[in-house]
């Protein structure tokens, strides 16, 4: 499976990168509003540090508006891919910018067949929001896993990407579903790192190591 690391904080994206764990980034207008940085910037600057995926979103709400903003996106480096949200406006969007090979991840998407009708269109990837779902009272794994369920039992190449991950079982019943990719912030990927039986074994390697020294 493959991890994105959902956050705009370049020091973030450099510390999992060195770890070797994250295959791309997502950003999102809140994110990047955080970094006081301006957007182009921001993406021009994780594009340089990182050559992966990175996930940078319009602002726009109409057809020829996403389509300036995307195109003026996808200058900025070849690793861009244009986030547009799933409304019907963004779906026309999607579906011209798939036909000029620029790759999209339509985010805000909540349901099966909303993921559905954006693989149609031909996203790269579909954003399930899991957490904001989970917020709601449903269930953010289910529908995920139903969307998955759907684009892969009609080979559609669209990926579906486990969004607004709140916690590291989102992760791991995603990877034992097999959606092909999910984005968690980077508070979420160092819980994923950590486990009390790990820190404790070292522990006592380490005074187990330093008796045989003496
Ligand atoms: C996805 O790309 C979004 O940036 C993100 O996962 C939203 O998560 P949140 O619901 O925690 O804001």
């Amino acid at each position: 499976m493959k991890i994105f690391i959902d956050t705009a904080n370049i020091e973030e994206i450099k510390q999992a990168h060195d770890q070797g764990i994250i295959d791309g980034v997502t950003t999102n207008p809140s994110l990047v509003a955080q970094t006081g940085k301006s957007h182009k910037d921001l993406i021009r600057d994780i594009c340089r540090l990182i050559k992966k995926p990175v996930s940078a979103e319009v602002l726009a709400v109409t057809e020829e508006e996403i389509l300036e903003e995307a195109r003026i996106l996808a200058k900025i480096h070849p690793s861009v891919v244009v986030k547009v949200p799933l409304i019907s406006e963004g779906l026309k969007a999607v579906k011209k910018l798939s036909e000029e090979r620029i790759p999209t991840n339509v985010t805000l998407c909540f349901s099966p067949n909303q993921a559905l009708l954006a693989a149609k269109a031909g996203a790269t990837y579909v954003s399930v929001f899991m957490g904001r779902l989970d917020d709601v009272g449903h269930s953010g794994i289910d529908v995920t896993l139903q969307c998955h369920h759907i684009l892969t039992q009609y080979g559609f190449k669209t990926q579906i990407l486990g969004a607004s991950v709140r916690h590291p079982y989102h992760i791991q019943t995603l990877a034992e579903g097999g959606v092909p990719v999910c984005t968690a912030p980077y508070k979420v990927l160092t819980q994923l790192i950590k486990h009390p039986l790990t820190d404790t074994g070292l522990e006592k390697f380490l005074a187990d190591a330093k008796k045989s020294d003496i």
